[in-house]
This record gives structure tokens, sequence and C-alpha cells, in this order.
């Protein structure tokens, strides 16, 4: 099997042999930075020559996000540095680490030096055929501090993600059969209503042949561990973010069916879902995020684990287990599933708080719910 690093230099050489996305070659758009190309594997978002700011490909193989203008671009910078802060002590920031992106700093070109990019972890890298399905997350898409425009605009362009809590903006997914990707954009998911989202979103894992039950079952334990996070923290509340989910359209193990054990596992992963009210008390300014940081969430940690004894199903298998940090400690689940990267991006309405994320946690739970529907079909 190629090693990560084979499959990366492999991916790279492909990019770069790709004649729509060599340096010169986007729609209307000179040379690009530095030997950079626009990201070619970008399912959603702001696209670099068809927008005027959009993602682009280091040769590294990082990606470099332009930063979009203010208050939005400084806003997620601020984020990511706080985050990522080098002496950062604060648990609950340091523990949303690994369900972000790496974070390289700033980036510019010599000719344009201020003209700044984030640099990220391309996450979709070590995979040798990226499924890659971008999933807004949240009960609305705009901030707090939105015009009543935007609001308005923003309920329009998806009028039920009150109601179902995520909006699939865009995937691409490998077909085996055919050795090519299906691509999806964000007309496809504003499409999605109630009776159609389970199927909708079940396209995704479908590779032509099958449907990737190993890697609905990885991202059911991956969402799980986020949720965790969530329930666990009450300083930060997020708009308009999303999920970006990756998993490899090649596998030496495609789980076709999975035994009852399995999907009893996955099962006692589920949370009982219910209806959160949401909770507007949000009006701290972002200059407040760095004290609000500071505080720690150790009750919080020990209320997701009371919450984690809650999932245990009445039956004889022995469920997954989660410690407090969300960690599968038995690495049960990684027994019976793919490997699959879930991560949150786009932080340009991040803003500190005093109550848990409620709309995020809904559209978390909802997503859980309908991963779970599918997985039992
Ligand atoms: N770290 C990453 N690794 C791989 N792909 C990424 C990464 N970050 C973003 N992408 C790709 O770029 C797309 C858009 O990213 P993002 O949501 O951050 O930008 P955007 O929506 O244009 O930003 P904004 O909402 O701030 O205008 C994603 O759907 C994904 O395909
Ligand atoms: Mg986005």
């Amino acid at each position: 099997m190629d090693s990560p690093s084979s499959v990366a230099l492999q991916r790279r050489l492909e990019i770069c042999s790709d004649p729509g996305s060599g340096p010169g070659s986007g729609p209307g758009s000179g040379p690009h930075l530095n030997g950079c190309v626009p990201l070619s594997h970008q399912v959603a978002g702001h696209k670099y020559g068809v927008d005027k700011v959009g993602i682009l490909q280091h040769p590294d193989g990082t990606v470099l996000k332009q930063l979009q203008p203010p208050p939005r671009g400084p806003r997620e910078m601020k984020f990511y540095s706080m985050v990522y802060e080098k002496d950062c002590r604060d648990p609950c920031l340091l523990d949303l680490q690994q369900y972000l992106p790496k974070y390289y700093g700033t980036w510019s070109s010599a000719d344009s030096p201020t003209d700044l990019y984030l640099k990220l972890e391309d996450v979709t890298r070590r995979f040798q055929k990226p499924c890659i399905m971008d999933v807004k997350i949240g009960q609305r898409s705009f901030d707090p501090f939105a015009s009543q425009e935007k609001r308005e605009q923003q309920i329009r362009k998806y009028p039920l993600m009150e109601e179902i809590g995520f909006l699939v903006l865009g995937m691409r997914v490998y077909n085996v059969s055919l050795d090519s990707f299906d691509s999806y954009d964000q007309h496809y998911g504003r499409g999605l209503v109630k009776d159609t989202i389970k199927d909708g979103l079940s396209k995704f894992f479908f590779n032509g042949e099958v449907l990737r039950k190993d890697a609905i079952t990885a991202s059911i334990v991956k969402v799980q561990k986020i949720l965790q996070w969530f329930e666990g923290q009450s300083q930060l509340n997020f708009y308009a973010s999303s999920l970006l989910f990756v998993y490899d359209g090649v596998s030496s193990v495609h789980s076709h069916t999975l035994s009852v054990q399995e999907k009893t596992m996955a099962r006692s992963l589920q949370k009982a879902e219910g209806v959160v009210e949401y909770n507007n008390n949000i009006d701290q300014s972002l200059s407040t995020m760095y004290s609000l940081h500071k505080k720690g969430c150790t009750r919080s940690h020990h209320q997701s684990k009371q919450d984690n004894s809650k999932w245990q199903p009445n039956g004889n298998h022995s469920p997954i287990q989660l410690d407090a940090k969300g960690q599968d400690k038995s690495g049960e689940a990684e027994k019976i599933s793919a490997d699959v990267e879930i991560r949150m991006i786009d932080f340009a309405h991040v803003f500190p708080s005093e109550v848990q994320d409620h709309g995020y946690i809904y559209g978390l739970r909802n997503l859980l719910k309908v991963l779970q529907e599918i997985l039992e079909d």
C-alpha cells in the first residue's frame, strides 16, 4: 500500500499536470503567486479566479486562504491565532486544535506583501481519491451583528436551516466504476428538504457500487467527538462555519454490510437528540475574546463525561467508550470504520459568548441522527 507521503506526492504531480489548474490557466487570471495554484479539489466557497478571493494550493502541500475583506478576514485570522497561540493554556482551546486544520500563520508573496493568506494544513492531502463534503452547521447562517438585509438574504438562501440545522454546501464523490468524481454544488444542498435530506446526504457515501457504511460509521464517531467539545464549552459561538468531511474513495476494506453488533456500536454513539432552544444572548465584541478564552472548561468536561454515560445502550454488547476528551478508549471504532477526517473550517463569524452554542449543537445532533438513519437502512 502507498505510504501517506507517496500518496501526497502522487496527488501533487496530478495537480501539476492538470491543464485546468496550472499557473496562468485560471479564468481571467495571470500566473499565480510563487507557484501556487487554485485549490483543485475545493468543493464550496469563494473560488480563486471566479471570485476576487479564493483558496490556493501552495507547492508545499498546504492551502492558502486569502483573507476576506474586514471584518471577516481579520476575524478568522484572530480566531486561528488565538486557538494556536504558542503559550495557550486554555484546555478548551487546546482541545479544539485537533478539530481544526493545523495553522501555520499568515503568508504573503514578495510581490504583494500586504495581500494576506492564512496558511493551513490541507486536510485532504493524505487521501488518494479524496471524497470531500462541506456542511455548514447551525440553525442560522448570520451572526448576531448582521444587518436585517443580511439576515433576510441568508434565510432566503435556505429557509430550512433553523429546522434542519445543517446545509450541504458542496461535495465531490469518487465513483469507482467510472474512475471519476461526481460533484455537487451549493444548489444541490439547498434543494434538500426534510423528506429528502437523508437520501441527499447518503450520496456522499455512495461510490457507484456500494454505500460506504464504514465511512458513515467513522463519521458518526468523529462528529460525536466534536459534539462533546461543544457540549463542554460556553465561550465561543460559531455562525456560518462548516465541517469538512473527507474519506478515501479507494479503500482496501469496503464494509458493504455491517454486523448487528457494529450497527449497535455506532448507534450507541448517537445521543438521544432533543429540540434545543436557540439562545441569542450574545453581545460580546471580538476584543473580549482574549479574556474570555482564559476560562477553562473543566466542569464542562465533567459534564460531558456524565452525558456520555447516558449513551450506554441496554443490550449485552460493549459500546464504544469515549473518554473525557472524546477519544475512543478501546480503539473499537477504528477496527470497524474507515479512515475519515472531519475538521471544522471557515471561522469568519466566530464570536465570544457566555452560553453554549445551541444552534451548532442542534445541527450536530440532527446531522448525527440523519447519518444514523442512513446507516440503519
Ligand atoms: N484546510 C483545508 N483543507 C482542504 N480544503 C480546504 C481547507 N479549507 C478550505 N478548504 C476548501 O475550500 C472550501 C472553502 O473554504 P472556506 O469555507 O474556508 O472558504 P469560504 O467559504 O470561501 O470562506 P468565507 O466564508 O470566509 O468567505 C471548502 O469547502 C474546502 O473545499
Ligand atoms: Mg465556507
